[in-house]
């Protein structure tokens, strides 16, 4: 269904339908200058030399720093009063406030102004060769269309609507669609099973409907704080929660960080190949690019079809100067021969980007050496679905800045990352590990969980208070910079989709044989993690670990996504816990990680002998997949 019309939106005859008028606002001459440019007098003295002066001013004068930004960035109906009004301790965060505007303005209208027929998305499908391209004028025709769509749907202004549809125009046009009528949407990954899709419609209470409709629809005044979507995320315990941008802040940050960390000038081709149901497509295929009037790839294909050459042909047939994947993906190409890669030409190649999960330094190395000729940087980005954008990363259009393999590195502008210990104490020095928080509020960052922002406090509010906690450790170099160690809490990484284990736990412990479970994330050579689940099985319930395993794996896959399901699946007669009846996970990840000999401080541990057996069970289990 999703393919079908997706197939409508790149008919011809949307150029021969009449420019939209903007309407309520006047766009704003669009330059891509240095950052610099943009500070107002006051900060734009001599010693702001480079980029590193920028960011203490960034840090130490926010308000000036983003209120510059603000003003000369985004095009407003109503420019705001204040720059903002944040305090972490309360949980209140809002910013650019009485300022009003129309994100699809800022995406669409602006730039049909000053350029209609520059590509603003090239779509490139499954099969090579058959890229649609999409100019500005098509995609703000397309997205008025869908929006008076929707509003003869009845959908208004602060409705939820749920889009369910691979990287293509049309998804695109939906997601400016509901930012120009002022409804919110809600995308959900186009790999999740039915059942998901379901969960989070419920959750938001959420419709869709379709199209032909007049070119023409007047953009909705939205206040800076209005929600603009919610994006659904795994948490470390119970369901999905749905995290909550809003308008201004949000689209601020996704522009200013694609401009800055990927060094976008104005006639790049950007290609970042995520998914748009992640946050990676919202921010950096759609929001940040088209904002700063760019060209964006949307990648509807898979990294091996219909060879392991597909990234590399698509650069060369595209020119894409900046490309951005996931580690996951590049572990996975590097095993092939490098003639997949060099026999294209890749010297459109600027930046190489990477996102989701560590990216480890055997691939670094080959990005940068085999895939960029080493004439590329290469920007490990670590952020979330929580941070709207990039918040740690190099910064290639700083140059000269050290790039080291295996971290992030640096603070994105206006972002103070603090490291703290188990007892919450600010850890100052370098070398050092801790806790991952970050210290300020910035323009970017979620502002509640939908429906439940009690929870929203408690999980990034309130373990450290004052700060925003991450739920990532980091370690802090000797130089200052910072390398991500994992995630802190029960959240596992499988080929950059984050996934609760309490989630899977919760599909596990309904299945009929099971009496209890421990789901764990062990560390696989190309997915990063993968999901391992001990099963204490229910008496006489008649499984064996072989089709006890077949069925979950079903299940899990069905319920959440293909993903989602478990390599290995080990009957235990016991799991390990504490004297207080709490699983000892700690023991069962030093396990599925074969260090079964630092198993660490097992004082509290209620019955060694079932350790020993999970053990002996863990080796076979492995040796016997091996073999088979
Ligand atoms: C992990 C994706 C190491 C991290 C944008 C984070 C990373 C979670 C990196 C967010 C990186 C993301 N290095 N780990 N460069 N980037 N992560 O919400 O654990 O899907 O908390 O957002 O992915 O995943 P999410």
């Amino acid at each position: 269904m999703a393919r079908l019309l997706a197939r409508t939106c790149c008919s011809k005859t949307l150029s021969q339908v009449p420019r939209c008028p903007v309407g309520l606002v006047a766009a704003r001459a669009w330059s891509h200058g240095p950052l610099t440019a943009y500070m107002p007098e006051a900060i734009t003295f001599s010693r702001l030399k480079d980029h590193q002066d920028l960011y203490k001013v960034s840090v130490d004068q926010g308000d000036a720093f983003w209120g510059a930004l603000g003003r000369s960035r985004l095009t407003w109906i109503t420019p705001f009063h204040s720059v903002q009004d944040c305090d972490l301790h309360q949980g209140r965060i809002s910013w650019f406030l009485g300022g009003q505007l129309n994100v699809a303005v800022n995406c669409l209208d602006r730039h049909v102004h000053a350029a209609p027929d520059k590509v603003a998305l090239i779509w490139e499908k499954d099969e090579p060769g058959e890229e649609v391209r999409v100019t500005y004028r098509e995609l703000l025709e397309l997205t008025c269309r869908l929006g008076n769509t929707l509003k003869r749907q009845g959908v208004k202004r602060g409705d939820r609507v749920t889009i369910y549809m691979p990287p293509c125009p049309l998804a695109v046009a939906s997601m400016l669609a509901c930012a120009r009528i002022g409804a919110v949407h809600a995308v959900v990954f186009a790999g999740f099973s039915a059942e998901s899709l379901a969960d989070r419609i419920r959750d938001g209470k959420s419709q869709w409907e379709m199209m032909k409709e007049d070119a023409c629809c007047e953009p909705a005044v939205m206040d800076s704080e209005d929600m603009l979507f919610l994006l659904y995320t795994s948490g470390s315990t119970g369901k999905p929660k749905g995290l909550v941008h809003s308008q201004a802040g949000y689209l601020l940050f996704a522009a200013l960080t694609h401009k800055y960390v990927f060094n976008y000038q104005d006639r790049d081709i950007f290609g970042c190949v995520a998914d748009i149901g992640w946050i990676t497509g919202h921010t950096y295929v759609v929001y940040g690019p088209l904002c700063n009037g760019g060209t964006t790839v949307l990648f509807e294909s898979t990294p091996v079809h219909p060879n392991p050459g597909r990234y590399w042909e698509t650069v060369e047939r595209l020119r894409i100067n900046q490309f951005y994947g996931a580690p996951t993906a590049i572990r996975l190409l590097l095993r092939y021969s490098d003639e997949w890669v060099k026999k294209y030409d890749r010297s459109s190649l600027k930046v190489l980007g990477s996102v989701g999960e560590p990216l480890n330094k055997e691939a670094w190395e080959w990005y940068f050496r085999v895939v960029g000729e080493t004439r590329c940087p290469v920007v490990d980005t670590w952020w979330q679905t929580e941070t709207g954008g990039i918040c740690i990363s190099p910064r290639p259009s700083n140059p000269g800045a050290e790039i080291l393999p295996g971290m992030a590195m640096r603070p994105f502008f206006g972002i103070s990352p603090t490291l703290l210990d188990d007892k919450g104490n600010v850890l100052l020095e370098n070398n050092i590990s801790g806790a991952l928080c970050i210290s300020q509020a910035w323009p970017g960052m979620a502002r509640t969980i939908y429906n439940d922002h009690k929870r929203f406090l408690e999980t990034y509010l309130t373990p450290y208070p004052g700060f925003f906690f991450t739920g990532d450790g980091a370690y802090r170099t000797r130089k200052g910079y910072y390398q991500l160690t994992g995630r802190l809490d029960d959240i596992i990484n499988i080929s950059g989709h984050r996934l609760g284990t309490a989630e899977v736990e919760d599909i596990v412990n309904h299945h009929v044989a099971v009496a209890e479970s421990a789901v764990i994330g062990y560390p696989h050579e190309i997915k990063g993690e993968g999901a391992y689940v001990f099963v204490v099985l229910k008496k006489d319930s008649g499984y064996t670990q072989e089709t006890l395993a077949a069925e979950l794996q079903e299940l899990i896959s069905k319920k959440i996504a293909k993903y989602a399901a478990p390599d290995y699946v080990q009957v235990t007669h016991r799991l390990p816990k504490t004297r207080s009846g709490k699983i000892m996970r700690r023991v069962l990840r030093k396990i599925v990680e074969d260090k079964a000999s630092e198993l660490g401080d097992l004082t509290t541990l209620d019955d060694h002998e079932a350790v020993q057996q999970i053990i002996e069970g863990h080796k076979h289990l492995v040796e016997g997949q091996k073999s088979y």
